[in-house]
């Protein structure tokens, strides 16, 4: 599970880190399902010419846990992410929620 994160979590660093100046976001769209013994893994990302990407993966392991992460981010209101799951010892929080103050 910490594997599959891990790696998740790379790709996302590789897909958001910050362009040159110099260019233009170019529009783009992929999507794909991995499916073996132990989990389904589902990711599609769609990202437009003014910088907007919009995104979701769902994680389903063999023990029926799943966790379904869709994603929004743009260079106005940074990236925003709404987390489904039913993994055990969860509850409804908002954790993410902060203020950044550049001093
Ligand atoms: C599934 O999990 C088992 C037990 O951890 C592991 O041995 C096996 O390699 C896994 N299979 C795949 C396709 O990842």
């Amino acid at each position: 599970m910490f594997k599959e994160i891990a790696v998740i979590a790379m790709l996302l660093a590789v897909v958001y880190a910050a362009p040159a100046a110099d260019e233009a976001p170019t529009p783009y769209e992929f999507q794909f399902q991995e499916q073996n013994a132990n989990h389904t893994l589902a990711r599609q990302e769609s990202g437009d010419a003014s910088g907007v990407v919009k995104g979701s993966y769902t994680l389903i392991d063999k023990d029926g846990r799943q966790r379904t992460v869709v994603y929004e981010a743009d260079p106005v209101n940074g990236f925003r992410a709404q987390i489904q799951s039913n993994e055990p010892g969860l509850i409804n929080s908002a954790p993410a929620a902060a203020t950044y103050s550049v001093q």
